[in-house]
């Protein structure tokens, strides 16, 4: 038996210091596309994701929680694999880089790229944004030292690094990239990264000293490895480079598709093919960068609060649907704009009308004029060889969109055989050849049309993996849907005398002002018989803004709650003002009736900071947790998660 080709893509490996968004999924989505598409056409396709998990970003993140770096990211990436579950992600491994097989790798490719004297130590002095995990030079920096990425400040760093001699390596990259012109993609990305080492490549700072969350640097166990390059020997570990058991690396080194999103593109094209180089390994093939979704004309990130989250989309409209969305919204390269509203148009065009109507006509008009039996007839009619001429080349027009990662065009490759086949129906007009009596005619115009929806259901699949059971159950197909590869689409794979079974709308149409009605009407609120409106309370007379600024209201951190013994109205809440322990509080507070103390741990909360302190109940309560209620309702005041504990509340 020959052995199968291999193809191996990475997605980047995610931070995991909050909940991922559409934003990320999108990568993931469409590398599992890839892998997908790869196995139908007979590869052995090796699929690789995993999280990025130190840093200093990571260990601050921790300390806010109240939770040692390992705990609290344990807690995300066990919900980022249940979201990759959801979105029907199959990655072949999930690597983390505080596993023992990564750490690992990374100490020793450092300590071989140290021992030849292409790392050495230095003093680092310069910028360094911490959510990016970035440095920066002085001139790099935007308007008001603010970060060039994603705009925020930046922090002055002076500390004792090591550095990688990228700079001695900067004539030999630019000799790999034009004698592997198709490395970086897409083109405009390309010639970004060679203007960017053309200007003067700087050695990069590679260990930080200041935190300890991160692989120690193996001859300095002062410094741990900056976290990049930590981050990107992923694709190496999961492997199992330089473990026991390299197989893998044998089969599936290099990789022939590392794909990311614009922004991190330096690092892989430039920073990681220079380590490669310095460690004496072979590069990747191909470096993919797509655009970002974004939000109202800014990138969907966490910082700016306007992020979606994939699973309240996946439960309201399906996975199929949003994976089928995301990969046809973003164009090869280019950024896309995400709305709800550009969301439902796709699915009530695409999908409901287009493909969906597709399945139901054609099933609707074998069940009406056949029988419901399908099978070619003896005559055909004069638009059969355009129909057939098309199905025959979309799989070639498709693999060549896909061979380029550009899945966007892949599909609207197999958009346009849905249209063909739609508009076959209006040209054919079966309900006149039913009305003539043209029962041969009729019989290849229905099988036609059912062998077409077989067809692009297979090529469809990898975007969207659970279509074709359904589709398979309507055509009458007994055999496995799952799985089908590109032998499959052979004309003819829908056996004579097939018998359909209409069923429901793949993808029933969504009345998107009806739906915005429902959801932007607030649901009003009647108080139950019986029961008395509370009255607004009256305004307090007027005080002075001085008297105003007396207060002192600080944003804090619940560290641990309890209930107070003997006193059902009284929580006992520990809270943080500070980045550390020193800063932590005792404060009593009436809401044990609204709030389990579970709830409460790892809020963000407003504190009347300068109250005098009381006691309640034996305990010494230093100041007071502001609520809003109204009647019965009572809800504590909950601070942005990005203000940091002790920031100020006015
Ligand atoms: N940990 C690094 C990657 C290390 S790889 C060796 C990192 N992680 S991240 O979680 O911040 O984001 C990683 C990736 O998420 C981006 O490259 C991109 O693939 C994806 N996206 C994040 N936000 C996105 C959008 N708004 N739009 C599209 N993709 C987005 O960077």
């Amino acid at each position: 038996m020959t052995e199968k080709p291999t193809f191996y893509i990475t997605t980047p490996i995610y931070y995991p210091s909050d909940k991922l968004h559409i934003g990320h999924a999108y990568t993931t989505v469409a590398a599992d596309a890839m892998a997908r598409y790869k196995r139908q056409r007979g590869y052995d396709a090796y699929f690789l994701t995993g999280t990025d998990e130190h840093g200093l970003k990571i260990q601050q993140r921790a300390a806010e929680a109240g939770l040692k770096p390992l705990e609290f990211v344990d807690g995300i990436v066990k919900g980022i694999k249940q979201l990759w579950q959801l979105l029907d992600i199959e990655y072949s491994d999930f690597i983390r880089t505080t596993e023992p097989r990564h750490e690992q790798l990374v100490q020793k490719i450092f300590q071989k790229i140290y021992d030849q004297g292409d790392i050495y130590k230095s003093e680092y002095s310069g910028w360094y944004c911490t959510p990016c995990e970035t440095f920066f030079t002085e001139h790099q920096l935007a308007e008001g030292h603010t970060c060039p990425d994603c705009g925020r400040p930046v922090q002055l760093a002076h500390e004792e690094s090591y550095f990688f001699k990228m700079s001695k390596y900067a004539d030999r990259w630019l000799k790999f990239i034009e004698e592997n012109p198709d490395f970086i993609q897409p083109e405009t990305r390309r010639n970004e990264m060679i203007n960017f080492v053309k200007q003067g490549l700087e050695d990069l700072c590679v260990s930080r000293t200041t935190f300890d969350w991160g692989i120690k640097v193996p001859f300095d166990e002062k410094h741990v490895v900056y976290v990049w390059f930590d981050a990107l020997v992923n694709y190496l570990s999961a492997l199992g480079l330089g473990g026991a058991d390299e197989s893998k690396y044998q089969k599936y080194w290099p990789a022939d598709v590392h794909l990311m999103a614009k922004d991190i593109i330096r690092f892989h094209s430039i920073v990681w093919p220079i380590i490669l180089m310095a460690a004496g390994l072979p590069l990747p093939k191909k470096v993919v960068a797509h655009g970002w979704l974004l939000m109202q004309g800014g990138k969907m990130s966490k910082s700016k609060g306007n992020v979606v989250d994939p699973v309240v989309l996946v439960e309201k409209y399906g996975v199929d649907a949003i994976r089928f969305f995301l990969l046809r919204e973003m164009a090869y390269g280019m950024d896309a704009n995400y709305s709800e509203e550009a969301l439902v148009n796709c699915i009530n065009v695409d999908l409901a009308n287009d493909y969906g109507n597709l399945l139901s006509r054609t099933t609707a008009m074998i069940e009406k004029f056949l029988g419901g039996e399908v099978a070619p007839g003896s005559d055909g009619t004069d638009f059969d060889a355009e129909l057939l001429a098309l199905a025959a080349e979309t799989p070639a027009n498709m693999a060549k969109y896909m061979d380029k990662v550009d899945i966007a065009n892949a599909i609207a490759e197999i958009w346009k055989l849905v249209d063909k086949a739609n508009k076959y129906i209006d040209y054919t007009a079966p309900w006149t050849l039913n009305k003539n009596g043209e029962v041969e005619k009729l019989k290849t115009v229905m099988y036609n049309l059912a062998e077409v929806i077989r067809q692009v259901t297979i090529l469809i699949s990898p975007v969207m993996p659970n279509v074709a059971d359904r589709v398979w159950q309507q055509l009458g197909l007994d055999a496995a849907a799952a799985g089908q590869d590109w032998d499959a689409l052979a004309w003819g794979g829908l056996p004579a005398a097939t018998k359909i079974r209409r069923g429901d709308p793949l993808f029933p149409r969504i009345d998107w002002e009806k739906q915005l009605a429902e959801e932007t009407e607030p649901a009003p609120v009647e108080p139950a018989e019986g029961v008395v409106a509370p009255a607004i309370e009256p305004i307090k007379p007027e005080i002075s803004i001085e008297d105003f600024e007396r207060l002192d209201l600080r944003v804090c951190k619940v560290v641990a709650c309890e209930k107070v013994k003997k006193a059902d109205k009284l929580l006992r809440l520990t809270v943080q003002l500070g980045p550390d322990e020193a800063s932590q509080r005792t404060v009593v507070s009436g809401i044990a009736k609204y709030y389990q103390p579970e709830d409460l741990v790892g809020k963000q909360l407003v504190l009347v900071a300068n109250l005098k302190p009381a006691k309640l109940r034996g305990i010494e309560s230093r100041g007071m947790i502001l609520a809003a209620s109204f009647g019965d309702q009572l809800q504590v005041l909950q601070a942005p998660a990005e203000i940091l504990p002790g920031g100020i509340v006015r």
